[in-house]
Parts: structure tokens; C-alpha cells; sequence
């Protein structure tokens, strides 16, 4: 008996420990290991996107449902955390769900929803969500880009419409939004069923594109997951090419022009996740989903990439990692841990 309960409260105790542990304070990013939110919760932001408003940063990415695979349907919709350090995450909760009532609704649970990106609009103080979504039913086949807008940075956002990106009626894949300084916000994508790299200038309310896309010369068509930052007066774009939930090599351009040539500059990875015994050739196992702009801090960027797990999505990983900048070109080495005080 003295036994047993020395036993359950050695249990407990450990219980405990590990549940602290959890939520203990973070001072390291470490790219590929579990992260945990302020709650001790695995963070659930997958193909996500990070904007910074009022000294706080949000981060957006696909909720995915638990213990269920990619063919069951993970999606559930935007989950949103909030944090001052980019490193510890606070739960802000599903800030748009999948409609799990109205079979009819676009966003009906059975959907695809994909790679949340959220912009700021200033002109109308909106928050405008935008998402790759493909009608249940339908598949991968013919996509939309969902729309949803919300009064505050942590939601709830409504759904407000969706169009067809790239200016085809089979709609554009992965996609990157990109706001210039002057405010026009760019909806850079890989055109359906062709796989252009394509831009197209939205409206001024951020809802639609606003007249024809374009292609983007110089970029290799199929190029997926982009994300496009502007710094010193060049536009950066970091992609990957098109191999489904599969890593594959990421790759890197440049222009002056947003609207005219680009120019190659191949994989910028560098080194070797040893925890996905990944290197370059593979993205370190990751795919990449967008490109932060660190605030108080003089040229900083951290590259954001996701680690898919299809067969159980939820348990899917991140990879943040600094992008250095080499004769204006980005290169981003792998780091076991890293901070951001001292990654120069
Ligand atoms: C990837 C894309 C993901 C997802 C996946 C489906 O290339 O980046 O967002 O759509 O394909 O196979």
C-alpha cells in the first residue's frame, strides 16, 4: 500500500514537473522541436504568417483538427497566438472556424483552407485575412482565395467572399501577400493549371485583384510557398518548388521592380537538421511560409518554414530561422538554437 501511493505521488510529482517544464519561459527559438505556447500546448499555426501591430506580434497559421490525417480532412481553421519576443506564444484561439453547421457555407467543415496570411488595411483599419481554399468537395483542383476581415488583430474574423487568384478559373496555389511602402498590397501566387508564377495588384480595399496578372519573368514556374520581403530597395522572394506535403529544395530571386524581371539565385539553405537528418536538397525537411521583419531590431528577418506531417498534420513542425544577407543576396544557415541577440 505505502508502496502505491509512493508510487502515485512520484507520479504526480512527475506529472508536474513535465507540465512546468511545458510552460517554462522560452529564451531559444529551436527550429524543428516541439514549441509550446504560454499554456504548455503544442502551437497550432501551420503555413502561417506573422504581422506586428501595437508592439505586439501575431501569428496566423491552420488550425488543424486533432487525430485526423490530411485525407480526413485536418483543417479547422485560423488559429491565432499573440506574443512581445517572437518566441513565447500566447493561445488567442481559432480566430476563424470552419463552418461545421451550414454544409453550404464555402468555409464548410470538409474544406481546404490553407497557408493563412493577414494584412493590415489602414485606409479602412481592417484586419483582412486571406486564405487558399478549395470548396469541400471539390479538391485540389480548382482553387479560391478565401477572404475574412476583422475589426482586431486577434478576431474573430468574418468570412467575407473569395475569388479566383492569378486570373484563372481554376484559381492559383500557394500565394504570398505582399504590402509595399506606399500601401498597394500584391497578391504574388502560382497560377492553376499551368503553374506560372504570377502578380496581381489588389484594390485598395484589399478585397479583389484589381486588373490583370502578370508574370513574374524570371521565376521558374511551379515555384510554391513564397514569401516576398522588401529590404533596402530590393524585393526578396524565398519559395520552394512543387512536391506536395514532400520537402524539396527551397529557392531564392531578386528584382528592383516588383512588376518587371526577376533574377535567380538558387537555394539559400545552408547545413543540416540533424533532428530530420535533412539538408538544403530537402528545405531541412521544411517548406517555407513566410518572411518576418523583426521590429527595434536594425536588418533582421527570420525565414519561417513548416515541417508537414500528412498522416497526423497537427503534430507538424516549425523552423524559424535568421537570413543573412551576402551581397544582397539571403542565405540562411541551419542552427541548432539560436536567439536574437546574437545570430550576426
Ligand atoms: C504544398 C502546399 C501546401 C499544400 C500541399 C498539398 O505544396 O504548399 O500548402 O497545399 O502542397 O499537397
Amino acid at each position: 500500500m505505502k508502496k502505491t501511493i509512493l508510487s502515485l505521488l512520484l507520479l504526480v510529482a512527475t506529472i508536474a514537473i513535465h507540465g512546468n517544464d511545458k510552460k517554462k519561459r522560452q529564451i531559444e527559438f529551436k527550429p524543428a522541436q516541439e514549441w509550446f505556447d504560454t499554456n504548455g500546448h503544442p502551437i497550432n499555426a501551420h503555413g502561417g504568417g506573422v504581422i506586428y501591430f501595437k508592439k505586439t506580434y501575431y501569428w496566423y497559421g491552420e488550425h488543424k483538427l486533432k487525430g485526423k490525417s490530411e485525407k480526413q480532412f485536418a483543417d479547422g481553421g485560423i488559429h491565432c497566438y499573440s506574443s512581445k519576443d517572437l518566441i513565447n506564444w500566447k493561445d488567442e484561439g481559432i480566430v476563424l472556424s470552419v463552418d461545421y453547421k451550414n454544409e453550404n457555407s464555402d468555409i464548410a467543415y470538409g474544406c481546404i483552407l490553407e497557408r493563412p496570411k493577414v494584412v493590415y488595411n489602414n485606409k479602412n483599419k481592417q484586419f483582412v485575412a486571406y486564405f487558399k481554399l478549395y470548396l469541400k468537395g471539390v479538391g485540389y483542383k480548382v482553387s479560391n482565395v478565401g477572404v475574412a476581415v476583422s475589426d482586431n488583430p486577434n478576431g474573430p474574423f468574418t468570412y467575407h467572399h473569395k475569388f479566383h487568384g492569378g486570373g484563372s478559373p481554376y484559381g492559383s496555389g500557394d500565394f504570398s501577400m505582399f504590402q509595399d511602402d506606399n500601401g498597394e498590397l500584391y497578391h504574388l501566387t502560382v497560377r492553376k493549371p499551368d503553374k506560372a508564377f504570377v502578380i496581381g495588384k489588389m484594390d485598395s480595399d484589399y478585397y479583389y485583384p484589381d486588373g490583370e496578372y502578370q508574370i513574374c519573368g524570371g521565376v521558374d514556374a511551379h515555384t510554391e510557398a513564397p514569401a516576398v520581403i522588401k529590404r533596402k530597395g530590393t524585393y526578396h522572394l524565398l519559395g520552394s518548388g512543387s512536391s506536395g506535403w514532400n520537402p524539396n529544395a527551397a529557392r531564392s530571386f531578386t528584382t528592383n521592380n516588383l512588376l518587371g524581371e526577376w533574377t535567380s539565385h538558387g537555394n539559400p539553405c545552408k547545413g543540416i537538421n540533424p533532428i530530420d537528418k535533412m539538408g538544403p536538397e530537402k528545405t531541412f525537411s521544411g517548406q517555407a511560409s513566410y518572411i518576418i521583419n523583426v521590429r527595434g531590431k536594425k536588418d533582421t528577418y527570420i525565414a519561417m518554414f513548416d515541417i508537414w506531417k500528412p498522416q497526423l498534420p497537427i503534430t507538424g513542425r516549425y523552423i524559424w530561422l535568421p537570413i543573412q544577407f551576402k551581397n544582397n543576396k539571403m542565405s540562411i544557415v541551419w542552427r541548432d538554437s539560436w536567439r536574437l541577440n546574437n545570430f550576426k
